[in-house]
């Protein structure tokens, strides 16, 4: 049986102090340091918003076409930014983008259908922005979404 001698001891502590507060994600575009997630921003010609009210031509946002793809939204007017789903054919989910534990933005989960926060603490909510699991306790903002000739309105 092997002992350490003091010496050893607190050598072998520092490593593993170091291992253990370095980020095991990788350090390029972790999501917890970055707080930034994988979902595409919206095509700045798609969309326009006006008294709170935000239109988005869909013929001109590719990366809404299909079902399961997900955009977002960073505009000074919209402090939380947005996540828009396109959940099923002819219906899209609106919710604030960033996680209410610690502001990472959260990504679209096409085959759970809710949101999922793209940092480690992996903070679920429901497509409604209710809280599923994780340290954040708040939900996100739910915003309503209106489907008409081509063009999705949302009342922000
Ligand atoms: S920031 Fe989302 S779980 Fe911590």
């Amino acid at each position: 049986m092997s002992r350490y001698n003091r010496r050893q001891f607190l050598k072998k502590g520092a490593v593993t102090i170091v291992v253990t507060s370095t980020c095991l994600c990788g350090l390029n575009g972790c999501a917890t340091i970055t707080k930034i997630g994988n979902t595409p921003a919206i095509n700045p010609d798609s969309y326009a918003l006006t008294n709170n009210i935000l239109t988005i031509d869909l013929s001109k946002e590719v990366n809404l076409s299909q079902v399961g793809e997900a955009v977002k939204i960073k505009h000074s007017d919209i402090p939380n930014g947005l996540i828009i789903a396109h959940v099923e054919e002819n219906r899209f989910e609106v919710a604030s983008l960033l996680c209410t534990h610690r502001g990472v933005e959260v990504e679209y989960d096409h085959e759970q259908t809710n949101f999922s926060c793209a940092s480690l603490g992996g903070s679920t909510y429901e497509i409604n922005g209710k809280n599923i699991s994780g340290p954040a306790t708040k939900p996100l903002k739910d915003s309503e979404a209106a489907l008409k000739d081509g063009i999705l309105t949302i009342k922000i």
